[in-house]
């Protein structure tokens, strides 16, 4: 498929580079000018290639977004028109004071996007766990792989998701629609004070048992 990544820093950079290397094609925009971690992504793999923001954006069927959360709006109202029909895949979260709620749980960072960009299908994955797990996701010496639970409203645009997360080395949870975006962001401020915060190492995450 073709991709885009904006925002190419620890998240991005993780998820592009294993992306490429699944045989995605896919292009780092360059969100703002001189972007060091675009340049420190490209040095990691010849398959990705970069190119301004909206040139990188236009072609693409699924664009990332992996920036700080409080950058999104800024970044993505002039290309209100060029999402329109996209899957927006947010990995981002927004984070308060003292590793709260962002936007004190009244609603979830996807759903103010999804507000923003009406013509977009936001699906809301790979933002439980911190980024150590998407550049390696494996669990020697369990039959399970790690979960990665996600949501969206468009059932189109999660089934276009959902084979991206299994090729990042994650097994696909679809966990709803995007009101469950608020649990999800909760779950990785659960994630991020338990090892973050809380001195856990980052090599933890959750799996799905069923029965
Ligand atoms: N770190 C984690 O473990 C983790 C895990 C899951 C989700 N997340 C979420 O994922 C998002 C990205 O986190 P990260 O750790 O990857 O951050 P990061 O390493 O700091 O990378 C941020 C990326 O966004 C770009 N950027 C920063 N400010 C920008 C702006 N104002 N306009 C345009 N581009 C801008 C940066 O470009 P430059 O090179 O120009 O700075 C960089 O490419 C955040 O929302 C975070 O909450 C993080």
């Amino acid at each position: 498929m073709r991709l885009c990544f904006v925002g190419a820093g620890k998240v991005g950079a993780a998820l592009a580079v294993r992306l490429a290397g699944a045989g995605h094609d896919v292009v780092l925009a360059e969100s703002r000018e001189g972007s060091a971690s675009v340049a420190a992504a490209l040095a990691r793999s010849p398959a990705l290639r970069s190119a301004p923001l909206a040139p990188a954006v236009a072609p693409a069927e699924i664009v990332f977004l992996a920036t700080p959360y409080a950058a999104n709006e800024g970044l993505l109202s002039p290309l209100a028109e060029a999402l329109a029909g996209k899957v927006l895949v947010d990995c981002t979260n927004p984070v308060g004071p003292g590793l709260s709620h962002g936007l004190q749980s009244q609603r979830s960072g996807s759903q103010v996007l999804q507000a923003l960009l009406p013509r977009t299908r936001v699906v809301k994955a790979f933002t439980i766990y911190g980024y150590e797990n998407f550049e390696d996701p494996a669990y020697p010496g369990y039959d399970v792989r790690p979960a990665m639970l996600f949501c969206g409203d468009a059932p189109a645009a999660k089934a276009d998701v959902a084979p991206l997360i299994d090729a990042c080395g994650f097994e696909p949870v679809d966990v709803g629609g995007l009101v469950q975006a608020l649990h999800l962001e909760h779950m990785t401020l659960l994630w991020v004070r338990m090892v973050r915060a809380g001195g856990q190492p980052p090599g933890i995450v959750w799996a799905a048992l069923r029965r």
